[in-house]
C-alpha cells in the first residue's frame, strides 16, 4: 500500500496588502450581499467575478421555497459572468457573506462543493488559473487556483477515459 500525501497552499492577506483590483473585486461582493434573497436562511453571500478584460459581473445567493431549486452566489455570478461573455476568460472571483443584522463573517466564507465544481469547469474552459478570494473580516483566503478547493475533481477528460 502507497499514502500519498496532498498539500494545500493559500495565503492570508489584510484587505490593505490586495491590489486595487482585487480591492475592489472585494468590495463589488460584499455589496452584492445586498442584492441576495435568503428569506430562508437569512445568510446573504455575493460573489464577484473578474473578467480578462478587466470588467466585473456580480451575483447573490438566490433561495426558493423549494430549497435545493435556488443558488449560490458563486454559481449565480459564474454563470452569469459566463452566458454574458462566453467569449471572454475569468480571471478571479471574491465571495463574501453577512448575516441579516449586516455582520459579515469573521472567518472567510468557503464554497460548496457544487460550486467548487462549476468554478473549476470555468478554469478548465478558458484554460487559466482562477484566483480566488475569500472573505473574512479577520482576513482573506486566496488561493491561486480553483482546482486548489477541490482535490480528486471530476472533469471532462474522464468522461474520454483519460485520467
Ligand atoms: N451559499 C452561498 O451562496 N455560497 C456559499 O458558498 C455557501 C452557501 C448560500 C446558499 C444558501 O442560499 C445560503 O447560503 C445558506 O446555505
Amino acid at each position: 500500500m502507497k499514502i500519498q500525501t496532498l498539500q494545500l497552499t493559500y495565503r492570508i492577506a489584510q484587505e490593505a496588502e490586495l491590489s486595487a483590483e482585487e480591492q475592489a473585486l472585494i468590495a463589488t461582493a460584499k455589496e452584492a450581499t445586498n442584492r441576495s434573497y435568503a428569506p430562508y436562511s437569512k445568510f446573504h453571500v455575493g460573489a464577484a467575478v473578474l473578467l480578462a478584460d478587466g470588467a466585473i459581473v456580480a451575483g447573490s445567493n438566490q433561495e426558493n421555497a423549494a430549497y435545493p431549486s435556488g443558488t449560490c452566489a458563486e454559481r449565480c455570478a459564474m454563470f452569469y459572468a459566463n452566458s454574458e461573455h462566453p467569449d471572454m476568460g475569468v480571471k478571479a472571483i471574491a465571495v463574501a457573506a453577512r448575516l441579516d443584522n449586516g455582520e459579515f463573517l469573521t472567518a472567510p466564507i468557503t464554497p460548496c462543493g457544487s460550486c467548487r465544481q462549476v468554478l473549476i469547469e470555468t478554469e478548465h474552459r478558458y484554460g487559466a488559473p482562477i484566483r480566488v478570494l475569500l472573505y473574512g473580516t479577520s482576513g482573506i483566503y486566496i488561493l491561486d487556483s480553483c482546482v486548489e478547493l477541490l482535490p480528486f475533481q471530476f472533469y471532462s477528460e474522464a468522461l474520454e477515459g483519460k485520467g
